[in-house]
């Protein structure tokens, strides 16, 4: 029996070099050896979009399409979609008996994403819930490990300290999950230099057009104390490095640091270098994603026979924690 891997992305937008980098890669990898579980999360995208949800459905669509443009293999891992598993429900239900308010309130994101996120009202109940949730998505499927971005590592924590309360209160039973951070891209930076997201504008999404990725790169920022061609630069704190080294081999990457601390060549250079790799490297990917848009079936196709294999696992957790609890 191999050790089984579970994350699950928000259907709020569309992918871009952040998750393609922080997630996404890792994702690749892992179904070649575990039994990998990934979902589209689209009850934590209503946390935040209940307001407005008419583009869930077509950006769970999209995503899933992406996921299998990049290299998902539904023969491989198992697609599915959080809402066609209403056991998730009721499971979020007994773990809500057992957290603490306290320990909800003092999620990081909770209060990060209110002050940040100015036009969406946050002060529903379903949002402060999202942790919780999240908890019972990698918990009801039994994971062991979650390969996220390193923002996600608290909601990891809270999920094992729900997981040890629930257990001291009903037996041991449920395991205590793992995350999976990938050092590489634990936290890509977006063209103004905080956390790409599609929350902030300043991503690069991996379906953007190339003079979309050509015109966005030249607006990314860089060594700000760098003003003029003949300061020297820092790579270290220069975004588009930063974006630049994940794509680029360890002789590009030391190029580019030695000749901007040298003061030898200028930002401007390096942008439009950068765009030409970008573009080049993501080519394969729109490729089979533009071949697998002939075919508006299949996402469907896939998230039912991802929920046909995910459900069962499901079910009997919750079986087993009603009789537990003694319902
Ligand atoms: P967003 O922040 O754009 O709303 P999500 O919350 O849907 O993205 O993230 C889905 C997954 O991708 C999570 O595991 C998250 O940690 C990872 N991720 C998102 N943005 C980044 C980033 N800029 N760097 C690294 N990982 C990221
Ligand atoms: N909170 C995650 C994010 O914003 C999405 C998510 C929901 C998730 N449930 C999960 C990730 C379970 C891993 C495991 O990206």
């Amino acid at each position: 029996m191999k050790d089984r891997v579970l994350t699950g992305y928000r259907p709020t937008g569309k992918l871009h070099l952040g998750h393609w980098f922080g997630n996404l890669q890792n994702m690749l990898a892992l179904q070649e050896s575990y039994d990998a579980f990934y979902f589209v999360a689209d009850w934590h995208a209503l946390t935040s979009e209940w307001a407005d949800p008419s583009h869930i459905a077509q950006f769970t669509t999209e995503m899933v399409l992406d996921w299998l443009a990049a290299g998902l293999d539904p023969a491989r891992c198992t697609i599915y979609r959080q809402s066609d598993i209403p056991e998730i429900a009721e499971m979020a239900l007994y773990f809500n008996m057992v957290t603490p308010m306290s320990w909800l309130e003092r999620t990081p994101s909770y209060k990060e994403q209110q002050q940040q996120i100015g036009d969406k009202d946050l002060s529903n109940v379903g949002f402060f819930l999202y942790p919780s949730l999240m908890a019972t998505d990698i918990v009801i499927m039994r994971s062991r490990y979650v390969p996220v971005g390193e923002d996600q590592a608290p909601h990891l924590e809270l999920t094992r300290e729900i997981v040890r309360r629930f257990n001291n209160t009903y037996g041991e039973y449920l395991p205590e999950p793992q995350a999976l951070i990938e050092k590489s891209g634990a936290r890509v930076p977006g063209l103004d230099g905080r956390k790409m997201s599609k929350s902030y504008g300043n991503g690069i999404f991996i379906n953007d057009d190339p003079d979309v990725i050509r015109k966005k790169v030249m607006t990314c920022l860089t060594d700000p104390a760098r003003k003029l061609k003949t300061d020297a630069g820092d790579p270290d704190i220069c975004p588009l490095h930063q974006i630049h080294k994940l794509i680029a081999d360890a002789n590009s990457i030391a190029d580019w640091e030695r000749c901007c601390r040298a003061a030898e060549c200028g930002c401007v250079a390096h942008k439009k270098a950068l765009a030409d790799d970008l573009v080049a490297y993501l080519e394969p990917f729109q490729a089979r994603r533009r071949e697998l848009d002939a075919n508006p079936d299949y996402a469907a196709e896939v998230l039912a026979a991802g929920a046909a294999k995910a459900r069962p696992v499901a079910t009997e957790t919750v079986a087993q924690l009603r009789q537990m609890i003694g319902l």
